[in-house]
């Protein structure tokens, strides 16, 4: 039995794909590669290169390689591209996972498990956000993700295809062993455009906003490190495996980052003086989102072990100045 994994080749999937096979699965990759890259794959994995909304395709793998269980990443996930062009989000995260929960139901797959995001909540009226909170997104990006949502439970509600939807909040860090990190072109999240400056690949960081209703005017973000997360899948999937019932979890830590924090832990780690710029807010941005993640540690024991910070900022500098070295 294999499992898929659909954008393998890139930052999430890349390392879910590693920690899949640490634990002794077999995996196979699908991937177009429109932001994944190939050397990104693990190499023990099976790759193919092509589109999730491929049905035929799907169908094909799904039987050579008697799938059970999928694991779907694939997706685009810039919040400010999202208001830019919604259309290519609804296209590509909608319904692209329309067309694969439904290949996956017809193809006798037996767990389905979506990266979702705490993007559906937009704005919450209390803080942290538990999973029943009411689902009010403020971006295309949010939206899309939230009906594809939707789209999955449809489908595995027609059949026994179980499902676990996990709700990331701000995905940070990179793999320990420097084998896999953040590749894709131009830097968007706080982190990697702080980083940016780190490297003299920018001048400056503009903050996004100082007039929120937090304790220091700027945004608050509840960063979880990517090993963590790729571990959640892992439980995720045991859980289904082992007779378990569909269900949403959210996966943070509980605890938030305000954007002046993540400058200071920034400048602390690089040791470097990041010039910042204080500019107004960015569209679809919501202003203080952390997690209530009680249920996925008590309901699949997930024990996060990377909650730090400047470890996280510092795992991403690493493989920051790693990639520089390599394009030398
Ligand atoms: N920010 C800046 N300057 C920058 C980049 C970001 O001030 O150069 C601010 C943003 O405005 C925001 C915060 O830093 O307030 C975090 O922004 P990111 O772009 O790093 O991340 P987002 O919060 O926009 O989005 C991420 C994921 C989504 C997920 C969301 C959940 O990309 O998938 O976290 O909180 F839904």
């Amino acid at each position: 039995m294999a499992i898929l994994v659909t954008g393998g080749a890139g930052y999430i999937g890349s390392h879910t794909a590693a920690a899949l096979l640490d634990a002794g699965r077999k995996v196979v990759v699908l991937d177009n590669l429109s932001t994944g890259v190939r050397e990104r794959v693990p190499a023990e994995a099976l790759f193919v290169q092509g589109d999730v909304g491929n049905v035929q395709l799907v169908y094909q793998l799904l039987t050579k390689h008697a799938v059970d269980s999928v694991l779907h990443f694939a997706a685009f996930v810039d919040v400010e591209e999202s208001v830019q062009k919604p259309e290519k989000y609804y296209a590509n995260n909608l319904e692209h996972t329309r067309k694969l929960a439904h290949a996956a139901y017809v193809g006798g797959v037996k767990h389905f498990i979506f990266s979702s995001t705490a993007a559906v909540y937009g704005n919450p009226t209390q803080v942290p956000v538990a999973e029943g909170a009411p689902l009010a997104p403020v971006s295309p990006y949010g939206d899309s993700k939230m009906q594809a949502e939707d789209a999955v439970r449809k489908e595995a509600q027609q059949g026994d295809m179980r499902f676990s939807i996990l709700r990331y909040f701000n995905v940070a860090g990179c793999d320990r062993k420097g084998r896999y990190g953040y590749t894709i072109g131009k830097p968007t999240h706080l982190i990697r455009r702080g980083l940016a400056v780190a490297l003299g690949r920018a001048e400056y960081l503009p903050i996004f906003g100082t007039d929120y209703s937090t304790p220091d005017g700027t945004a608050v973000r509840d960063y979880i490190d990517v090993t963590d997360l790729a571990q959640a899948h892992i439980g995720a999937l045991t859980h289904l495996e082992h007779g378990g019932k569909s269900d949403t979890y959210n996966v943070g830590y509980g605890r938030g980052y305000s954007v002046f924090n993540v400058h200071s832990a920034l400048q602390r780690v690089t040791g470097k003086k990041i010039p910042m710029r204080c500019e107004t807010r960015r569209p679809g941005d919501p202003a203080s989102i952390i997690a209530d993640s009680a249920k996925i540690r008590t309901e699949l024991g997930w024990v996060p072990a990377h909650d730090d910070l400047d470890d996280m900022i510092e795992s991403q500098y690493r493989w920051e100045l790693s990639q520089q070295k390599d394009a030398a």
